[in-house]
């Protein structure tokens, strides 16, 4: 059975306090629905993956350390293992201070600084050789929904950034699908156009390696996902959880979305 997931997207907000303050408000209620026969898992919850900002990285990973079922990770990596590229943070970085997981692709990074699916496809094999898992975010702008071109703008990101993996390593990536024209919007993609969307893609993984691989991928759904749509979204057959942005600064929010399946 594939993974259930939801993943906190923190971005580029809150203060180092406010941030250990909202992961000590999850971890006390991660601590409520702690399994009695193994007290590291968190009982009947899905995995759940935090992306704090990379400043507050290690105090976040000290909050979680021994916590199987939390695991915390970074939004962005380098495509560089080390090197003189002033400002940035490289998979071995993250890897050697407990982080396990990145995002690779958010549509704000595709946007602002100009990440195209080639230099995407180089972050995700250097993650993976450091031991990272990525979590690669793929997703239409308004205008291709619009056109109809929003099944193959997605397939391309698809193809061009995972499809050159082989079978074994690309079972470890969990792929986010983002339509940007959701997030932070307040517009929510319909369960049922997420649905369409995320069967569309296991099919392309599918065709491209086999039903297995496919049926085993977990496929997260993320764009102005929150506590009172959750649900709906996550009883979609092939929604697997989400990529949760603004609801994820918020405790309450966060772990009623964590409760939604
Ligand atoms: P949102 O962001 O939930 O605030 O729409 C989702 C994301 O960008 O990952």
């Amino acid at each position: 059975m594939r993974k259930k997931i939801v993943a906190g997207n923190w971005k580029m907000n809150l203060s180092a306090e406010e941030a250990l303050t909202l992961a000590n408000e999850l971890k006390v209620k991660i601590d409520h629905q702690l399994d009695t026969k193994d007290p590291k898992i968190p009982n009947g919850l899905p995995q759940i993956l935090l992306f704090p900002p990379n400043v507050y990285l290690s105090r976040v990973l000290e909050v979680f350390r021994n916590y199987e079922g939390v695991a915390v990770g970074v939004q962005n990596i380098h495509q560089e293992e080390k090197g003189a590229f002033t400002g940035e943070v490289s998979p071995l970085m993250v890897r050697s201070l407990g982080g396990t997981h990145t995002l690779i692709g958010h549509s704000e990074r595709r946007i602002h600084f100009n990440e195209d699916d080639e230099l995407l496809a180089k972050k995700i094999a250097l993650a993976v050789k450091n031991g990272l898992t990525p979590v690669y975010c793929c997703g239409e702008m308004l205008p291709d929904r619009e056109t109809g071109k929003h099944f193959q703008l997605v397939s391309e990101q698809l193809k061009k950034g995972v499809f050159w993996m082989d079978e074994q390593e690309v079972k470890n990536i969990i792929i986010a699908y983002e339509p940007v024209w959701a997030i932070g919007t307040g517009q929510t993609a319909s369960p049922e156009q997420a649905q369409e969307m995320h069967a569309y893609l296991r099919e392309l993984i599918n065709d491209h390696y086999s039903k297995k691989t496919a049926e085993e991928m977990t496929i997260l759904y993320g764009g102005s996902c929150n506590a009172k749509n959750a649900a709906e979204l996550f009883a979609q057959k092939d929604v697997d959880g989400g990529l949760i942005g603004g609801a994820s600064l918020k405790a309450d929010d966060f772990f009623t979305i964590i409760q939604s399946f």
